[in-house]
């Protein structure tokens, strides 16, 4: 099939691809633009590790085609801190305990991001249903949920 060009801004810079139409917007990022931050888990929309930020909205970046990134804004965990700035939540789930494995910690984040950025003091049920589309098989969910709520106090200020 013939290549499309696909343009939008992620991670704050305006970026140009050639895209198959085919292709998934968690390979592009992964495979062809190599932020890896961002997992396959299920590539089913059934585990949330692809989650990303797209136009302020926390989707599975696995069951979005990348053509329909055309003129919006991703995030993704690249975009959001680096190892010598890392965002209140990056620092929160560290602190927390909330990471064993680190597999679903991107998802989470970007979850968790999505959500402090609509709703800055959300409280449990709100992180909850934020998170309820990511699958952690490592800690529970006590530590991340407390993660998520300590990084809310800290963006207060
Ligand atoms: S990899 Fe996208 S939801 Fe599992
Ligand atoms: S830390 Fe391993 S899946 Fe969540």
């Amino acid at each position: 099939m013939d290549l499309m060009k696909l343009s939008f801004m992620l991670n704050g810079e305006a970026t140009e691809i050639m895209v198959d139409p085919s292709d998934m917007l968690v390979d592009i990022l992964r495979e062809r633009l190599l932020l890896t931050g961002t997992k396959k888990g299920c590539g089913k929309g059934e585990c949330g590790a692809c989650t990303v930020i797209m136009d302020g909205a926390a989707v599975n970046s696995c069951m979005i085609p990348a053509m329909k990134a055309m003129g919006t804004t991703v995030q993704t965990i690249e975009g959001i801190g680096s190892p010598n700035q890392l965002h209140p939540l990056q620092e929160s789930f560290m602190d927390e305990g909330a990471i064993q494995c680190g597999f679903c910690t991107p998802g989470m984040i970007m979850s968790a991001k999505a959500l402090l950025d609509s709703t800055p003091h959300p409280d449990g049920a709100q992180i909850k249903e934020a998170i309820a589309g990511n699958i952690c098989r490592c800690t529970g969910y006590v530590k991340i949920e407390k993660a998520i709520l300590s990084a809310s106090e800290k963006l207060k200020g």
